[in-house]
């Protein structure tokens, strides 16, 4: 009977969702393997391989439904203190999933993207991801996004710093700066700002992810854990996203 109701949910959240005003980005902090892991007597790797698995899922179904771009935070630039083979396990996952989507990548034709400094990354990740980002940048439809050794604060500052350099170089000029060329120097460069940020597992904050891309973003916070995270809780934020009203500092209709 649980089972029917649920089914039934996930139905009701289908035909709730206008297809036709889908937000243009999605973005989402995969928060809540750990926890997951932890709750069935599992190493917390355990849970971060879940959680790939899922991001396989719903970047799937975000291809299906016609999201335009989906950008995921996978490692940050603060997760480094993890102990070393929670890393390790971090780093063997994203080497298996870029080999696989290396593999179905003309069937798939999903445009593959990194925001942040990938030098700290093993080698061969750090190969794989150029190669991926090389061979799908044709691709139309969906673009994902993959935030890897990704901060907010370090992006900014590396934008500032990047900025400053072309001052000095004499390729631009702080009078002209404003906020729109300003983020031409930032990894999401040409990407348009999320509309939607969700963020599982019961954590209320923003834990240094699109700081500036984020700056009128809706937010959608679920207490359901990352590996969990189903379509149906997919269309249930993007039924929440369609009832908000968007002003952007203004006043609305
Ligand atoms: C946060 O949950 C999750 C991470 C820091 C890692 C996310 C990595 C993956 C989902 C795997 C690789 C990704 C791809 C794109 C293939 P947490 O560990 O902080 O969970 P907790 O708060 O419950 O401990």
């Amino acid at each position: 009977m649980a089972w029917f109701k649920s089914k039934e949910k996930k139905q009701d959240f289908a035909a709730q969702v206008d297809f036709t005003r889908l937000p243009r980005h999605v973005a989402i902090i995969m928060d809540g393997n750990g926890r997951w892991a932890k709750r069935r007597g599992l190493p917390r790797s355990a849970g971060h391989g879940a959680g790939a698995e899922n991001f396989r899922t719903i970047a799937t179904y975000c291809k299906e439904i016609g999201l335009e771009y989906l950008t995921v935070y996978a490692f940050s630039t603060e997760n480094w203190k993890r102990p070393a083979e929670e890393v390790s396990a971090i780093m063997g996952l994203l080497k298996r999933y870029l080999l696989e989507a290396i593999e179905r990548m003309e069937r798939d034709r999903v445009k593959m993207c990194f925001f942040g400094d990938l030098s700290p990354l093993p080698k061969e990740l750090r190969l794989l991801c150029e190669q991926t980002r090389e061979i799908s940048q044709h691709y139309e439809g969906v673009q994902v996004n993959i935030c890897l050794n990704y901060g907010g604060r370090d992006e900014l500052v590396r934008a500032a710093k990047a900025f400053a350099q072309d001052c000095v170089e004499g390729r631009a000029d702080p009078n002209h700066l404003n906020e729109a060329n300003f983020s031409s120097y930032l990894f999401s460069c040409g990407v348009p700002d999320p509309d939607l940020v969700i963020r599982p597992s019961g954590e209320v904050r923003i834990s240094n992810f699109l700081l500036w891309q984020s700056a009128y973003a809706e937010f959608y916070y679920t207490d359901v854990l990352w590996p969990d995270f189903s379509k149906a809780d997919l269309l249930q934020a993007l039924v929440a996203y369609q009832a908000r009203s968007r002003r952007f500092g203004g006043v609305g209709r």
